[in-house]
């Protein structure tokens, strides 16, 4: 469920126009509905009822600070995965203490940094990290709380650039070698044995792979418990949202539409099937999701450039790019693509819906149908909330798009659309070339 709907034919996200938003702040813009994130937080609290649960929200999926902040402020902690995403938190407002530090190239900087600011605890990905943080916490006179991150060997079913949970992936310490990770990690004289950590894979629609994954590391969750007085789990993130009726799945309707064997995973039924296994471990549960909590909370708003009619294909050339939304490019993934203005009476369009970035990949959908529109109409991409605007770049020169927040009726720029002299700031001709 979330906010984005057509109040008579305008999209709206919450009770703000989108028509008028990109009015006044140009295209192309990222619009966030922070009521959308507000339920996706609390549905998972509740899926979770019964488990001493904190979420803990993956910022690399949407790290803007106004977000962070507003995650801080619904209770969440936060999975970071660099020093820079420290210093967000930090500039956020929000804690560092209540937030765990995952990522298989932690540097000595980041982990001073995170150390500094009272870090919840490091999820460890290999040994020789061990022995890094132990060095450094050595340094500072301090001891790093940590958990390994044991890979499961599950296969989450999703595509292979955002599966991580198979003994293949570069991710965590096998489930059979991580008993002894642990005691190695026991001898070190600054590091304190917290918990343990999994997470397999992003975009997953079932809830099969988490339960196959918490029942063969939860037993091994016992026996750290047992032997180390392991404190929390850490279950990761992966709950896969909606891409394809983003914009019908907002209505209750169509949920109740789907057929019983097809209904696609939910905070309930994601918290029905783990809450059981997992309350017997008598441990804090720590949750890692991303996409769940601001994918749906999301849209990337664009404006037409041309519709350039070709022989037997037609390509509606806008002014998002590639750059701008990477993920039909990288992923092969789809994103809805919706007219702000909604008119019933235009004909059907199809046609390849692409940027003006030069290749052939700054294609966002193939054959795609909507209704007709011409130059200067506006469109939306849907379910862009997460990992869009984190994974967007400047190819070609052009400028990171700017960031909107709505809150009800009300809506403020959360980031400005940068500038062609913020973009070359750091450049410079040397003098060998003057
Ligand atoms: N925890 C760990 C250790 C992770 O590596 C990730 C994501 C998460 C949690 C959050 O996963 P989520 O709940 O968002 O699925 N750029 C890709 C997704 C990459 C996910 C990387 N790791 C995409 O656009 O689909």
């Amino acid at each position: 469920m979330h906010h984005f709907h057509y109040s008579g034919s305008s999209l709206h996200c919450e009770s703000v126009d989108l028509a008028g938003v990109a009015k006044l702040y140009g295209t192309p813009t990222y619009v966030y509905s922070a009521a959308t994130m507000a339920d996706n937080y609390s549905r998972l609290q509740r899926g979770l009822a019964g488990l001493d649960a904190q979420p803990c929200y993956a910022m690399k999926a949407n790290s803007n600070i106004a977000i962070l902040r507003h995650f801080a402020n619904l209770g969440a902690g936060f999975d970071l995965v660099s020093g820079g995403e420290i210093r967000r938190v930090l500039a956020a407002g929000a804690h560092v203490k209540t937030s765990v530090f995952a990522g298989v190239g932690k540097t000595e900087a980041e982990i001073k940094l995170a150390l500094e600011n009272g870090i919840f605890s490091f999820h460890v990905e290999s040994e020789p990290e061990l022995a890094r943080i132990n060095h450094v916490a050595g340094k500072l006179g301090v001891k790093a709380p940590i958990a390994i991150r044991v890979n499961p060997d599950v296969d989450a079913h999703t595509h292979a650039k955002i599966t991580t949970g198979k003994s293949d992936n570069k991710f965590g310490i096998p489930l059979k070698h991580a008993a002894a990770a642990y005691e190695a990690a026991a001898k070190y004289p600054h590091l304190q044995i917290k918990g343990v950590q999994m997470h397999i894979g992003s975009q997953l629609t079932s809830v099969a792979p988490f339960v196959e994954a918490v029942e063969k590391v939860g037993p091994f969750a016992a026996e750290l418990k047992a032997k180390y007085g392991i404190t929390y789990f850490s279950i990761g993130g992966g709950m896969g949202i909606i891409y394809k009726d983003a914009l019908a799945s907002g209505q209750q309707a169509w949920w109740d539409a789907q057929p019983a064997d097809q209904r696609p995973l939910t905070p309930e039924t994601y918290g029905a099937a783990l809450v059981p296994r997992l309350k017997p471990l008598g441990l804090k549960i720590l949750l890692e999701h991303g996409r769940f909590m601001v994918g749906n909370s999301g849209v990337l708003v664009a404006r037409v450039e041309h519709l350039k009619r070709g022989a037997g294909k037609n390509f509606l050339v806008v002014d998002a790019a590639m750059n701008d939304l990477v993920r039909p490019a990288m992923y092969d993934s789809y994103h809805e693509i919706v007219p702000l203005h909604r008119d019933s009476s235009r004909r059907a369009l199809v046609a390849d819906i692409v940027g003006p970035i030069c290749e052939s990949g700054d294609c966002f959908a193939k054959d795609r149908q909507l209704q007709e529109l011409g130059e200067g109409e506006l469109l939306a991409f849907m379910s862009a909330g997460a990992y869009g605007y984190t994974m967007a770049s400047r190819y070609n020169t052009r400028g990171m798009a700017a960031e909107v927040l709505v809150n009800g009726g009300k809506f403020e720029l959360i980031n400005t659309r940068e500038t062609f002299e913020q973009m070359i700031a750091g450049e410079k001709v040397p003098a060998f070339l003057k």
